[in-house]
């Protein structure tokens, strides 16, 4: 999944695991969780993560070496904010030659920007379970917790405004280049996120079905 923040990775790439019974591995899960349990990884990664930065290649890579080797990834999974850099794109490529089992499809979601930033710092999140709801059309319980399991939701550290916008600023420099890199090898499919989740999660299946009628 690709797309700049905030334009629905994570919600639509949850909807994916459910249906097609594979795991989202998120790049921005396993770093929080690392940043919460203070790992070796946590302690690095918290600077970048709090300035809207990039974490740096070389560590992101080292991760998902590791994450793509456990036994849930072996029929498959959904990458959601990996890669980010074309280093990061690379590499993955030659991991995946290695065990000759290459990318299907990259999804790009593509949203206003504008739009984007109302809908990060809407954002909350469940720091338990991990949903995500948003204030404006998923809002969590009244009393501020989540529905699935009760604890209390949260606003990501990185979800203010100004972060918001050098998120959208790394994105532009450091990932946008990714659209012309997967493009150029045939992977790449557009979609429109500006619609409701379920109107996206629609469109994602639609160039999914095509693209695996293609292969
Ligand atoms: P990461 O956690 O990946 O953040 P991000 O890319 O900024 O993306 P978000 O998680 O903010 O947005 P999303 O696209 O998942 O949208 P969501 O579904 O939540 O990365 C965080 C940080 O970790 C990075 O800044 C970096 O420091 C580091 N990092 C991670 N990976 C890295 C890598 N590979 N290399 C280096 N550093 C890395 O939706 C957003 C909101 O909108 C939600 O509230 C949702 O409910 C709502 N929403 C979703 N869809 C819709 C819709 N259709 N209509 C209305 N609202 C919607
Ligand atoms: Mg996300």
């Amino acid at each position: 999944m690709l797309g700049a923040p905030g334009v629905g990775k994570g919600t639509q790439a949850k909807k994916l695991e459910e249906d097609y019974s594979i795991p989202q591995i998120s790049t921005g899960d396993i770093l929080r969780d690392a940043v919460k349990n203070h790992t070796e990884l946590g302690v690095k990664a918290k600077r970048y993560m709090e300035e809207g930065k990039l974490v740096p290649d070389d560590l992101m890579i080292d991760l998902m070496r590791e994450r793509l080797k456990s036994d849930d990834a072996a029929n498959g999974y959904i990458l959601d904010g990996f890669p980010r850099t074309i280093s990061q794109a690379e590499a993955l490529e030659k991991m995946l030659d290695e065990v000759d089992s290459p990318i299907d499809s990259v999804i790009e979601i593509t949203v206003d920007y504008e739009d984007l930033v109302r809908r990060i710092v809407n954002r909350r999140v469940c720091p338990a379970c991990g949903s995500n709801y948003n204030l404006i059309d998923k809002p969590p319980r009244p009393d501020g917790s989540c529905a699935k399991c009760g604890e209390r939701v949260i606003q990501r550290p990185d979800d203010n405004e100004e972060t918001a916008r050098t998120r959208l600023e790394v994105y532009d420099e450091q990932t946008k280049p990714l659209r012309s890199y997967y493009s150029s090898s045939g992977l790449l499919r557009q979609v429109d996120g500006e619609g409701s989740i379920e109107e996206v999660s629609a469109s994602i299946k639609e160039v999914l079905q095509i693209s695996s009628s293609l292969t």
